[in-house]
């Protein structure tokens, strides 16, 4: 059957460093939908390109384009026993797009975890975010910061502030979210997915919970 994890919640959460943790732990793939476009965006591809001007401004890159980049990636041998999906689905389409996939190999969507921290804390967080040019490891300056300033612990590389973490573009971002991606809480709630973990605990103790929600889920 597999195990298919939703990561919902707003930018900032911890979506991505709650998921990198999930599935080292469970050994399955971290399908993050911004990193795959960053990823694009990095080797200047046609689709890159054309995803940059809509995360630069905090908006959704157009849900045909998202949905054929993610439906691709996990479609991929790595992703048949199942995978952490951060970022993605964002819309209700793309939520229906995600089901309709998996309901193709007979499978479905497990749990939704649903990180939740206030508007307030994000701005906090994400303008203090710096993330690792070489193997994509996250610090925060206040609440995670590196041994070495600019360093990073992993891997020795660079770290670098993402061009949509200025406030103006998180505000968007937080706007974007409430309008087109909340809309999912009750759509996966509907199903009987959802499960509320309160995101504003320490990164050990978010991770704690979420073991505990997906051991629930059967996992
Ligand atoms: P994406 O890359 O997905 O960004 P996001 O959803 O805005 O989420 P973030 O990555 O900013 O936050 P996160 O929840 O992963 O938090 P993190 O763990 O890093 O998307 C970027 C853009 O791509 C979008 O705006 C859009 O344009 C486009 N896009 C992506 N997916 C799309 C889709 N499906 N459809 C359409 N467009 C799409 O943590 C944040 C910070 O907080 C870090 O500094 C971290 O160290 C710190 N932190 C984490 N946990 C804690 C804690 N418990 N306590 C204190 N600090 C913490
Ligand atoms: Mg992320
Ligand atoms: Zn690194």
């Amino acid at each position: 059957m597999g195990i298919f994890v939703v990561m919902l919640g707003p930018p900032g959460a911890g979506k991505g460093t709650q998921a990198k943790l999930l599935a080292k732990d469970l050994n399955i793939p971290h399908v993050s939908s911004g990193d795959l476009f960053r990823d694009h965006l990095g080797r200047k591809t046609e689709l890159g390109l054309l995803a940059k001007g809509y995360m630069d401004r905090g908006d959704l890159v157009p849900d045909d384009v998202t949905v054929g980049m993610v439906v691709e990636r996990i479609g991929r041998p790595d992703c048949q026993e199942g995978v952490i999906l951060d970022g993605f689905p964002r819309t209700l389409s793309q939520a229906a797009a995600l089901d309709g996939a998996l309901s193709e190999r007979g499978q479905s969507v497990t749990v939704v975890p649903l990180v939740q921290v206030a508007d307030e804390e994000i701005v906090k967080r994400l303008t203090a975010r710096r993330v690792c040019r070489n193997c994509g490891a996250v610090y925060n300056l206040v609440f995670n910061p590196p041994a070495v300033e600019g360093v990073c612990d992993v891997c020795g590389g660079e770290l670098y502030q993402r061009d949509d973490d200025n406030t103006e573009t998180v505000r968007n971002r937080l706007y974007t979210y409430h309008k087109e991606t909340s809309p999912l809480i009750g759509y996966y709630f509907a199903k009987g997915l959802l499960v509320e973990v309160d995101g504003k605990q320490a990164i050990e103790a978010v991770q704690a919970s979420l073991r505990v929600v997906l051991e629930m889920a059967g996992k």
